[in-house]
């Protein structure tokens, strides 16, 4: 069975353009994802707790569709994520697409650990996705129909002292994709999830800067170097690249794969 995302633009009608939700889509790889979706034909609708992030996407989706809602808040304010998804049903009637890509990290040293960091982490990466997965999946379960795409880590299988709180979100990500694609199955709703590789996004940097200061180096760039040796490709990530294999996964990829999680790290994650 064909899905009908993988219509190409022109042949996409009003009985068969997806609605999508993006969340995280101030920027980064959130934008980039909103705007491929939007350029396949999708209607759009983008989140985010950055006002002029999420105007600036708008304006650049409406670019490419009229068919654009932008909401900004606060993610991980309890029901958010549901009255985001009830947003969309009540703009679209229903809801195809839902990419969970909003995310938070903070380095801290683990015996440095502070309760404010850990809760707002887990808040955002872990709760608000369950919760956006949960108010989706149930209007995709009626429509019997809908793709999730979890954005997770390959952090989320590693060992990092100074970052626990981010790789243990992300380990909740991916048990979650994990659930929420047995729980969908029986309704043909797929849940699948991805791990980008190092992207210079406004995150990654700034992590880079405070993983450098809490290494104790002074010399950045030689440091950038040596983490970007350590990829098996030799090189970053370009968001576009990703944005590519997160697209796939919303539109294309075969419908006989959920509860999967894909690999966009250039080989540093290699299972
Ligand atoms: N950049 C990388 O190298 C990399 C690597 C692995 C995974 N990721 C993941 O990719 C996803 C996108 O990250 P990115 O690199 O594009 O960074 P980004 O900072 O551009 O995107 C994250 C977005 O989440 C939004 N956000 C943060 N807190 C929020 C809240 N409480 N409510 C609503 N929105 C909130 C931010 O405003 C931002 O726009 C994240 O889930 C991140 O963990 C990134």
């Amino acid at each position: 069975m064909l899905w009908e995302g993988a219509l190409l633009p022109a042949e996409v009608t009003n009985n068969t353009r997806r609605r999508a939700l993006v969340t995280g889509a101030a920027g980064g790889l959130g934008r980039e994802v909103a705007l491929q979706l939007a350029a396949r034909g999708c209607a759009v609708a983008i989140t985010d707790i950055n006002a002029q992030g999420v105007q600036e996407t708008a304006a650049l989706l409406r670019e490419r569709t009229g068919d654009v809602e932008a909401i900004v808040g606060d993610f991980t304010i309890e029901g958010a994520p549901e009255a985001a998804v009830e947003k969309v049903v009540a703009r679209w009637g229903g809801i195809d697409i839902l990419v969970n890509n909003a995310g938070y990290g903070v380095i801290e040293p683990f015996l440095d650990a502070t309760f404010k960091a850990w809760t707002r982490t887990l808040a955002l990466n872990v709760t608000a996705l369950a919760m956006a997965c949960k108010a989706a999946g149930r209007v995709m379960r009626e429509q019997r129909s809908g793709r999730i795409v979890n954005i997770t880590s390959p952090g989320s299988r590693m060992a990092l002292p100074d970052y626990t709180a981010y790789t243990a979100s992300k380990a909740g990500v991916d048990s979650i994709t994990r659930a929420a694609a047995v729980a969908l199955a029986p309704y043909g709703v797929l849940v699948n999830s991805l791990a980008p590789g190092m992207m210079d996004t406004e995150m990654q940097r700034s992590t880079e800067i405070d993983l450098a200061r809490a290494a104790g180096r002074n010399d950045l760039q030689a440091f950038l170097d040596e983490r970007t040796r350590r990829i098996p490709l030799g090189r970053r990530a370009e968001i576009s690249e990703v944005a590519e294999a997160v697209v796939w996964l919303c539109l294309d990829s075969p419908a006989y794969m959920t509860a999967e999680r894909l690999n966009m790290s250039g080989g540093l994650d290699k299972d």
